[in-house]
């Protein structure tokens, strides 16, 4: 399905975004695993999140919804039972990873698959630790499906060859029911609202540098928790402003954990007029009010740590390289291969048809700054991310880009042309 973007418009007000996916997952998750009534206010109910709904439901998790208010009815560690049929992830390596940690350990055996996007994603990353655990994992040569025959499990000591949250907290998950102590080190540090929210239900972890230790448990105890505004979401919004003429906005209650900042903090160097306003803490997550006005921006080079801390938001970098004045590069992403699209190929071909100049390279892009953008027919390739760049390019056009597939925005953020119009 094909839709005529919004063009030449500038944005200006303020606004919200939704809930935070990844926090999202990992409320639902550890509610299930919690023993009571976890209550979760601020979900984001794009289709991941819904997976992870469905999923537990399936494992026979009574999850309810009253007043906007999600309700998850945890019976304890152990106190799922067996699925009737495979369990669905649709589009969410999110939850086909972290799940399997928990499944591991379970004491029946059972089968998640998901759509053909997740079917093509790399799942050695989390078959290998949990295998080094003790778990019992069959696959299709590392791709899902994935047949998990539940087992006892113990610690581990692993040191993480990439840079992934899914990976850690997949680990972290499995190691609530290990026979001893986990620790998983970190090279660089990934977003850690696995670490932020099982401490918070009770979990034994802890936290030193980039090391992090993780004790078996009998029990996780039921929490209220609020979810900020996904940064992720936001960014979009932020670039549309900082590229359009006479913008300015403010989004609230956005999460800022400094795991999650590296875009933000890469914009302020590249010269972004962006302040964060009433800063404060909810449920251990930093939060606050963003404020940004049209920028005038200069070309950065991005490498090491700040990779992981802005995986998600590379396709947006590479957008605004495009426009900034010089030459950008990015290096050490490969793992933007494995996303819902190989995002160095598809934001390289869709910006490049739009006018920019993107020389893909093994682990990034060379970025031509610079660039106007002229209108032309993009595709999303079914990637929610790529098609919400499409449309922040769009806004800078004389003409309306055509996006083929831009359904697939619901995945993460299905307010998003709302937000646009409204702005
Ligand atoms: C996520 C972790 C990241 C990110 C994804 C969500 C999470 O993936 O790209 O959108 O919620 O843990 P990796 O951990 O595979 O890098």
């Amino acid at each position: 399905m094909e839709k005529k973007l919004i063009y030449n418009k500038n944005l200006n007000g303020k606004t919200t975004v939704l809930g935070d996916k990844s926090i999202s997952h990992r409320a639902i998750i550890l509610g299930a695993l919690a023993e009571g009534v976890t209550t979760i206010k601020g979900f984001l109910k794009g289709e991941d999140c819904i997976s992870t709904i469905k999923c537990f439901k399936d494992l026979g998790i009574n999850i309810t919804e009253k007043d906007d208010i999600i309700e998850v009815y945890g019976n304890g560690l152990y106190g799922f039972k067996k699925p009737k049929e495979a369990l669905y992830v649709g589009n969410s390596g999110t939850t086909i990873r972290l799940i399997s940690g928990i499944l591991s350990a379970q004491n029946f055996s059972c089968t998640i698959t998901g759509d053909s996007s997740i079917v093509k994603r790399p799942m050695k990353r989390i078959i290998e630790p949990l295998s080094l655990m003790g778990a019992n994992i069959n696959s299709n040569e590392c791709f899902a499906p994935l047949h998990i025959q539940g087992t006892s499990l113990n610690g581990v000591e692993y040191n993480m060859p990439i840079a992934s949250a899914q990976v850690k907290s997949s680990i972290l998950l499995a190691s609530l029911y290990a026979s001893s102590k986990t620790v998983v080190t970190e090279k660089f540090k990934s977003r850690n609202h696995s670490e932020i929210m099982l401490k918070y239900f009770g979990a034994d972890i802890n936290i030193n540098g980039n090391i992090i230790e993780s004790k078996p448990i009998s029990k996780l105890s039921s929490q209220n928790i609020e979810i900020c505004g996904d940064i992720s979401s936001a960014c979009f919004i932020i670039v549309g402003a900082l590229i359009t003429k006479n913008s300015h906005i403010v989004i609230e209650n956005v999460g800022i954990n400094p795991t999650r900042t590296g875009f933000l903090e890469v914009l302020l160097k590249m010269g972004a007029n962006i302040k964060f306003l009433n800063v404060r803490y909810i449920n251990g997550e930093k939060v606050c009010d963003i404020e940004v006005k049209s920028s005038y921006l200069k070309a950065y080079n991005i490498s090491g740590e700040i990779i992981p801390r802005m995986i998600d938001e590379i396709p947006l970098f590479a957008l605004v390289a495009s426009l900034a004045d010089g030459t950008s590069i990015v290096k050490d992403a490969s793992e933007l291969k494995f996303k819902e699209s190989n995002r160095i190929k598809t934001i390289s071909t869709e910006l490049n048809k739009i006018g920019a100049n993107i020389i893909e390279t093994d682990d990034g892009m060379i970025i031509e700054g610079n660039k106007n953008f002229i209108a032309n027919k993009c595709e999303s390739y079914n990637d929610h991310r790529i098609a919400m760049c499409i449309a922040v390019a769009s806004l800078i056009c004389k003409e309306p880009i055509i996006l083929n597939n831009y359904n697939c925005i619901k995945i993460s953020f299905p307010t998003f042309f709302d937000i646009l119009e409204n702005l």
